[in-house]
C-alpha cells in the first residue's frame, strides 16, 4: 500500500516536539537574556567544567534553553528524514513480495523438466490418458486408472460429481502436477510422454480457462493481451468482443486501461470467466481445456459465449469440464466420473439409452429446467453432487 503523509506517525511527533522545543527555547532564552545574562554564561558550568556556578535558577535556565535548542535540532532531522520513512515502508512491503515470488519459483520448480527435453511437436494435438492414477496426497489416491483417448480435433466432455476429478485431469494435463513414474500411467499429446517435453512448450499449445479465474494484477488489456503478447490492439478487441465483455470494458471510466485486482477493479465472477475466455480466444491453442468456463454466467449470456467456444473448438482438440448437461451434448464423447473412475463414456445419445449415471443426472437438470421458479441459475454443482 503506498503510504500517505497523513498515515504516518511523524506529522503528529513533529508538532508535539516544535511545540516542547519552542517552548523550552523560548523559557530559557528570556531568562538568559534577562539581566543575569552576562554573569550566567560567564559562570556556565558547561564552559568550566569544573563546578557549577551560579543560584539554582539560572543553572535551570541553561539547562532548559539547551534542552529546547536540541528539541529543534531533532525537529529539522525529523523532517529531513521524515521520506525515508515512506521509503522504508515502501523497501519492507517490496521484500515482502520478493519474499513471496521467491517461494512461489520455489513451488513451481515441483514438476521439472527433463535436461534436454525437446519441445511438444504439436500435430493434430491428439490425447492420451493411459491408465491414468494419481494422488496429490499418497494417503489419498484421487484418480483410478483413468483411461481415454481424444482424437485430434474432437470434443471430449466429462462429467461427474463435484469431487470426482474432473479438474484433475485439466491439471495434469497442463502439467501442473507430474504423474509418479513409479505408478506406471502416462499422458500423451501426439504419441508424446508429456513429462518428456518441456514445460514452456506444452503450455504454449494449450489454451485453459480455469474454473477459478485469476488475474494479473494489471490493467483489463494486459490481463486479455497475456494470451498473445504479440497481437494487434485490434485483435484484442476482437477477442474481447468475442467473449461478450468489450461493451463492459468500454463502459469503464478507464476503459481497457482499466486496472483489475487488489489496486483496481473487482470483476465480478462471470467478467474473470469472461476475461480468461477473451485470453484463450485470442491465444487460439490447437488444444483447448474448458473447466466449467461458463459456470459464474447466468443462461443467457452463457447461451451467448456457448457459441463462441463452440466455434474455437470445432476443429481443435477439447477437453470440456462441465455442470451443465445442455452444453456438452454435441460433444463427440462424454466421460461420467465419479470418485476417481470413469463409470461411463459414450455420446450424449448412447449415456442416455444406458440409463445410468448420466440418464439420471440429465433427467434431474431437465426437471429443473422445466420449473424455472426453482431457477436454471441456481442449476450449480448440487445438479451433479445431488443427482
Ligand atoms: N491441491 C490439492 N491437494 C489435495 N487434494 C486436492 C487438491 N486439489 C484437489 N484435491 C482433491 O481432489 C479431489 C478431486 O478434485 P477436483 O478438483 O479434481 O474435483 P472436481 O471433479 O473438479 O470437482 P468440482 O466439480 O467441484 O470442481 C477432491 O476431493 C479434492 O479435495
Ligand atoms: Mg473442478
Amino acid at each position: 500500500m503506498p503510504v500517505t503523509y497523513a498515515e504516518t506517525w511523524f506529522p503528529v511527533l513533529i508538532q508535539i516536539l516544535i511545540a516542547v522545543g519552542v517552548a523550552g527555547a523560548m523559557v530559557g532564552l528570556s531568562a538568559l537574556i534577562g539581566r543575569r545574562v552576562r554573569d550566567t554564561v560567564k559562570s556556565s558550568p558547561y564552559e568550566s567544567g569544573m563546578k557549577p556556578i551560579g543560584n539554582a535558577r539560572e543553572r535551570f535556565s541553561v539547562k532548559f534553553y539547551l534542552v529546547g535548542m536540541v528539541f529543534i535540532l531533532f525537529d529539522i532531522e525529523a523532517i529531513f528524514l521524515y521520506p525515508w520513512a515512506v521509503v522504508y515502508r515502501e523497501l519492507k512491503q517490496s521484500l515482502t513480495d520478493m519474499d513471496r515470488m521467491f517461494t512461489l519459483l520455489a513451488a513451481g520448480r515441483e514438476v521439472p523438466d527433463a535436461p534436454n527435453a525437446p519441445a511438444l511437436a504439436v500435430r493434430g494435438a491428439a490425447v492420451r490418458f493411459e491408465n491414468v492414477s494419481f494422488a496429490y496426497e499418497s494417503a489419498r489416491p484421487i484418480l483410478h486408472n483413468v483411461d481415454f483417448t481424444i482424437a485430434a480435433g474432437t470434443t471430449t466432455a466429462v462429467v461427474g460429481h463435484s469431487g470426482s476429478g474432473k479438474s484433475t485431469l485439466g491439471r495434469l494435463l497442463f502439467r501442473f502436477y507430474d504423474l509418479d513414474r513409479a505408478r506406471g500411467g502416462r499422458i500423451l499429446i501426439d504419441g508424446q510422454d508429456i513429462r518428456d517435453v518441456t514445460q514452456d512448450s506444452l503450455r504454449a499449445a494449450i489454451g485453459i480457462v480455469p474454473q477459478d479465474t485469476v488475474l494479473f494484477n494489471d490493467s483489463i488489456y494486459y490481463n486479455i493481451a497475456y494470451g498473445r503478447p504479440s497481437a494487434t490492439r485490434e485483435e484484442v478487441i476482437a477477442a474481447a468482443r468475442a467473449a461478450h465483455i468489450h461493451d463492459f470494458i468500454e463502459g469503464l471510466p478507464a476503459g481497457y486501461e482499466t486496472p483489475v485486482g487488489e489496486r483496481g477493479l473487482k470483476l465480478s465472477g462471470g467478467e474473470k470467466q469472461r476475461v480468461a475466455i477473451a485470453r484463450t480466444l485470442l491465444k487460439d491453442p490447437p488444444l483447448l481445456i474448458f473447466d466449467e468456463a461458463t459456470s459464474a454466467l447466468d443462461s443467457k449470456s452463457e447461451r451467448a459465449i456457448q457459441h463462441e467456444l463452440d466455434s474455437i473448438a470445432r476443429e481443435r482438440t477439447t477437453l470440456i469440464i462441465a455442470h451443465r448437461l445442455s452444453t456438452v451434448v454435441h460433444a463427440e464423447q462424454i466421460i461420467v466420473m465419479d470418485h476417481g473412475r470413469i463409470v461411463e463414456r459414450g455420446t450424449h445419445a448412447q449415456l442416455l439409452r444406458a440409463g445410468g449415471l448420466f440418464a439420471q443426472m440429465w433427467a434431474l437438470q431437465q426437471q429443473r429446467a422445466a420449473h424455472p421458479e426453482e431457477g436454471d441459475d441456481a442449476v450449480t454443482q448440487q445438479d451433479t453432487a445431488g443427482a
